[in-house]
């Protein structure tokens, strides 16, 4: 065979496998646009009731801030009534709304109940506090771990449980959402956050069971993973870290608290289970994909082609953290 020849060969073989990945990928494509379930959906929050936890700081304050300018009816709820009078005049200055304010304690459910009637039956709920304390567990005091849990997680089934049967009666009834605040640390465990960690992985269990419990009332449900984000409790946070956890998770850099917003809104309005907010979220997202929802048949489709290519990079990260944890051990016992 001459070199010509070989050449033409070896371009038709070429074009047929280009053109059998092609026809194999559209086939996916198509399948898995029929097979995924929940279908897409809009959630309108102009004129509608957004009630946010954690509303009078950091990524909290700033939800209320593009929800008030989005034309929601927005209330925030935090426990120090100082911080939550600022935050009304900030957001009054900034967009000329009022926004209604609660004091209350997310730990104790008859409080949180009896600010929920106050409030009045809420379409789109944002169960956004949260607290961050990072230590090793050998030494974190066990009312600190309790502290955790209690806030990022047993916070979050009291304001779901007293908002729920408000959110079910809703007058208008559109579609309504609930959204989870979790944040990287709740997908991948991160040396220093067990406690941590435990809270907001605990939130993605939550949150997948729920979804199925609330699907028929059109009620949707979100689940946040930000990464670190500039905020007062970073702020508090950054002066407690552990070495080895700044050297693990110090890695991706902090977003803006207006993005870290932007994205949970954007999220919540089109329905959408999982809401990374940056492109190393996006591809954690991908990788811990599991039995989530989804309801955009392009990102399935990326889930699946990607899901390998992204074990090997999981492993290729777990490697690499592993070794900084022996490094840091080995140079401590020199
Ligand atoms: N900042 C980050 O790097 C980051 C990254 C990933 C995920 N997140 C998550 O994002 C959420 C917001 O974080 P942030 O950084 O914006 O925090 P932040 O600036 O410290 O604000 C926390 C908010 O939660 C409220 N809060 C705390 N404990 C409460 C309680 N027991 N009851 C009612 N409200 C309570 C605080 O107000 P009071 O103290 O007055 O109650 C404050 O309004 C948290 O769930 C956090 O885990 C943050």
């Amino acid at each position: 065979m001459t070199d010509v020849s070989f050449f033409y060969l070896f371009c038709i073989l070429a074009l047929i496998l280009f053109a059998l990945i092609l026809l194999g990928s559209l086939a996916l494509f198509l399948l898995i646009t029929l097979i995924v379930c929940p279908r897409p959906i809009k959630i309108p929050i102009k004129g509608r009731h957004v009630f946010i936890t954690g509303g009078s700081s950091g990524i909290g304050l700033a939800l209320a801030h593009q929800a008030a300018s989005e034309g929601a009816r927005v209330s925030i709820l935090a426990r120090n009534p100082d911080k939550l009078e600022e935050a009304r005049n900030s957001i009054r200055l900034s967009t000329g709304i009022d926004v209604a304010v609660f004091s209350a304690d997310v730990r104790e459910f008859e409080a949180v109940r009896r600010v929920i009637d106050e409030a009045g039956s809420i379409d789109i709920l944002i169960c956004n506090q949260g607290v961050f304390v990072p230590q090793e567990l050998e030494t974190q005091e066990i009312e600190t771990v309790k502290f955790m849990i209690d806030i990022n997680l047993m916070g979050t089934f009291h304001l779901i449980k007293a908002a729920l049967p408000g959110m079910r009666k809703r007058k208008d009834c559109g579609p309504a959402s609930i959204a989870l605040m979790s944040s990287q640390a709740g997908q991948v465990g991160i040396y220093g956050y067990t406690a941590y960690s435990a809270s907001k992985f605990g939130l993605r269990g939550l949150g997948e069971a729920l979804q199925q419990e609330v699907i028929a009332d059109n009620i949707h449900v979100s689940l946040i993973f930000p990464p670190d984000t500039e905020t007062p409790g970073l702020l508090e946070e950054n002066k407690k870290r552990p070495p080895l956890t700044s050297i693990i998770a110090g890695s991706s850099g902090a977003m803006k608290a207006n993005e870290v917003a932007k994205k949970t809104l954007n999220g919540i309005k089109s329905g959408t289970f999982i809401v990374p907010c940056n492109f190393v979220g996006l591809l954690l997202s991908i990788a811990t994909a599991g039995l989530s929802s989804q309801r955009s048949s392009l990102m399935a489709f990326v889930e699946v082609a990607a899901a390998g290519l992204l074990r090997i990079f999981a492993l290729g990260n777990q490697s690499k953290w592993y070794k900084s944890i022996a490094k840091w051990h080995a140079k401590k016992e020199q």
